[in-house]
Order: structure tokens, then C-alpha cells, then sequence
């Protein structure tokens, strides 16, 4: 029977230094999965639990997702390790708060090269190690669903999306799934500098009235990377407490109690 376990495969995880691609790091290792974790910094972080084990276990690489070559390198570093690869988390991203005019091309280009061609880059350095029965999960955000503020940060998610149905559709013949997870506000070292204004005015949008866990993303990365989701491909599930799915009506709703 098709379970949670991903025994036996290998996960490369983006971003995986701290927030909540460390915890998806962590949560698959527990799964039975080989992860490989990458990340910007040239070590890894004290915590992140690094662990060779057989067929499984925590490894660390460095890569910057916005670099071609960075990926070229690392799937030259799968293969020589006689390993393929059955999943992929594009977990890393940047924010960017200027707002629509003040936001320069300049900035709309670092937010893109990290969150959009970074995606590309890596399906489509780690697709041809992909054999059926693969997924790949792209990190989108409760930005690329809304009208959020932050318009480069909130365009380059929009634009994941469109990135993630092309990939379902193309890779789908090959076995491989693609699907996109849309967290909300999660408490990460990214929102630990929110201003209690954002706080205040999220959770007054968001049903479940709090904020979300990494566990909490997590867990819906495990379940579309496992067996479990075999015929879910082209999906979007917002993690957001409910934030996105209302479209505007719960002041509306909260103002005639
Ligand atoms: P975070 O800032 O805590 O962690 C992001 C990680 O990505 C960091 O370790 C950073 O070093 C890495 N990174 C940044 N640029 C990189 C690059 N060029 N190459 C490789 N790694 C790079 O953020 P958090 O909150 O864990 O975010 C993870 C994902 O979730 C991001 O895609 C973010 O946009 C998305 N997200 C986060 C939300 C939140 O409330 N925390 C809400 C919606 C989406």
C-alpha cells in the first residue's frame, strides 16, 4: 500500500540552510529519504542535522539557485555517486518589498533570477535524473495567489505558477509530477522581521486566525513527493491557514457579526 515513506529516494531540497526548507530537509530525512540540502552558505549550518546513512541520511551542498552551473556541477555530483534523483523541493526564495512605483527593473530581476529561474534551472538540470514515478514541488507563496503588496516579490511567485502547469504538462508523459504549495504567513527567519502592522492585518485575514509552522508546510511537501500523491500533478494547495481562498470576504464577513 502507498504510504509516506520514501525509502530509497533521493530529494534535493533548495534553501535548505534554516526557514522551512530546513525543516522539509529534516521531515524527509525522517521519511527514509536520501536529502541532498543546498544552500548559499559554503557549510552547513549547526543544527541542520547532517547524517550520511545507508540508502538515506542529510547531505549538504552548496548552490546558488540563480547559477546554471552551480546545478551542472551538482547533478555531475548525483551521478558520480551512482544515484538518480526521485524528487525535487524549489524551496529557495527571496522577498522584495518595494512597492509598484518605486520598484525598479533591478529589482524585479533579483527577485526573478532567484525565484523563478531558479525553479527553471534546477528542473531542468535535475529532470533528465528523473526517472517516473518522480515529483517536483515548486515553493509559491499566498503572493502568487493575491494581490500582495510587494509587487516584484508578488509577480515572480505569480510567474512560478505559470512555470510549475508548463512543467506538469511536459514532464507529466515522463512519469514526473510537478505541483506548487502556496504557504501563508509562517513564522521563518524571512517574516521574523515583519512589522506588527503585517502580523495585525495577516492573521485578520487568515480564517484559522494564526500563523503557520514549518512542520506545517512540511508535511504537505512530504505528502506530494510521496507515493501517496501519485495521480496529483498541476495542483496548487494553499498552506495559509485559509488566508487565500476567501478572495476578500472575510472583512466583510467579520464586519456583520
Ligand atoms: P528564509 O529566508 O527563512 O529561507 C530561505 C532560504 O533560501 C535561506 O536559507 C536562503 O539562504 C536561501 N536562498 C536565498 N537565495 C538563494 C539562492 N540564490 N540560492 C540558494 N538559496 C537561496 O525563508 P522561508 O520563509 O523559509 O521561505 C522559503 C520559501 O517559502 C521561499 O520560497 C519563500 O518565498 C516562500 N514563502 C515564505 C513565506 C513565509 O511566510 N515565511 C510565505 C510564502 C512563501
Amino acid at each position: 500500500m502507498a504510504s509516506l515513506r520514501l525509502d530509497g529516494r533521493t530529494v534535493v531540497v533548495t534553501g535548505a540552510a534554516q526557514g522551512q526548507g530546513a525543516a522539509e530537509a529534516r521531515m524527509l530525512v525522517k521519511a527514509g529519504a536520501r536529502v541532498i540540502a543546498t544552500d548559499l552558505p559554503a557549510r552547513p549550518p549547526a543544527g541542520l542535522g547532517v547524517s550520511a546513512a545507508p540508502g538515506g541520511g542529510l547531505f549538504y551542498r552548496r548552490l546558488d539557485v540563480g547559477d546554471a552551473s552551480g546545478w551542472a556541477d551538482l547533478a555531475a555530483w548525483i551521478r558520480s555517486q551512482g544515484w538518480r534523483v526521485d524528487g525535487l523541493v524549489n524551496n529557495a526564495g527571496i522577498t522584495q518589498r518595494s512597492r509598484l512605483l518605486e520598484a525598479s527593473v533591478a529589482d524585479l530581476q533579483r527577485v526573478y533570477e532567484v525565484n523563478v529561474a531558479g525553479s527553471l534551472l534546477g528542473i531542468q538540470a535535475l529532470a533528465p535524473l528523473m526517472r517516473s514515478g518522480s515529483s517536483i514541488v515548486n515553493v509559491g507563496s499566498v503572493a502568487g495567489l493575491t494581490a500582495h503588496y510587494p509587487v516584484a516579490y508578488t509577480a515572480s511567485k505569480w510567474a512560478l505558477r505559470g512555470l510549475s502547469q508548463v512543467a506538469a504538462m511536459e514532464l507529466g508523459p515522463r512519469g514526473i509530477r510537478v505541483n506548487t504549495v502556496h504557504p501563508g504567513f509562517i513564522e521563518t527567519p524571512m517574516t521574523a522581521g515583519a512589522k506588527p502592522e503585517f502580523r495585525e492585518a495577516t492573521l485578520a485575514e487568515t480564517p484559522l486566525g494564526r500563523t503557520g509552522t514549518v512542520e506545517e508546510v512540511a508535511g504537505v511537501v512530504l505528502f506530494l513527493l510521496s507515493p501517496l500523491s501519485s495521480f496529483v500533478t498541476g495542483a496548487e494547495i494553499p498552506v495559509d491557514g485559509g488566508q487565500a481562498g476567501h478572495g476578500g470576504a472575510k472583512s466583510v464577513s467579520d464586519a456583520l457579526r
